[in-house]
């Protein structure tokens, strides 16, 4: 596999990613009970199709077809996105670790991409950076107002992490897009790190 090849799988990936992330925005929006919380999904809607469609305008400068791109990663992430939970604080931790995971994955694609594709890459960082921040303190609050809410959370992020390989467990992820690019050692450890941390910092 030719080292283009594996960088549009990895865009592919991350494009439909990136719209499933505009879909759950847009659902939250909807589903928002104050204006000011419709406000701000309503912003991170508008900013995960810019990067959608900034993704997809990539793969088209490197030749390849976006639709092909991001096919095999349509059912492993409809899957994981298709779960639904009626337990709070467990949505609130799928998002915060959601973002995080995300974070993680664009930081080092950015250090192994084009210098163009970087410079997207690095515009898309700093919404996704508040995005974060966003579902860090909606997780904290509820924490802080939940009885036994630690524990609950800390149960909450191994389902979160079992729900994720089980997603991937047919068809593509886009993680093992991610590990054809190379470098592994050091995704890995960037994600695996990363989540022990985000894990570290709410307990
Ligand atoms: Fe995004
Ligand atoms: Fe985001």
């Amino acid at each position: 596999m030719t080292e283009n090849t594996a960088l549009i799988q990895v865009l592919g990936a991350v494009a439909y990613g990136e719209l499933k992330a505009y879909d759950g925005a847009k659902d939250e929006a909807e589903a928002a009970e104050t204006d000011e919380a419709r406000r701000w999904h309503r912003q991170v809607a508008a900013e995960e199709l810019r990067h959608h469609k900034g993704f997809v305008k990539r793969l088209e400068a490197l030749g390849a077809d976006p639709d092909r791109a991001m096919r095999p990663y349509r059912l492993p992430l409809d899957r994981y996105h298709g779960r639904q939970s009626t337990d709070a604080i467990e949505g609130a931790v799928f998002d915060y670790l959601g973002e995080g995971i995300a974070d993680d994955l664009l930081q080092w694609l950015r250090t192994v991409v084009d210098p163009e594709t970087a410079a997207f890459v690095d515009t898309v960082i700093e919404d996704e950076v508040e995005h974060e921040a966003a579902a860090t303190r909606q997780l904290r609050d509820l924490l802080d107002r939940t009885p036994n809410g630690r524990l609950r959370a800390a149960r909450a992020a191994s389902t979160m992490h079992l729900h994720m390989l089980w997603s991937g467990r047919a068809g593509a992820t886009p993680l093992s897009a991610f590990i054809r690019l190379g470098r592994t050692r050091g995704l890995l450890a960037a994600i695996i790190g990363g989540q022990a941390r985000r894990v570290r910092a709410i307990l």
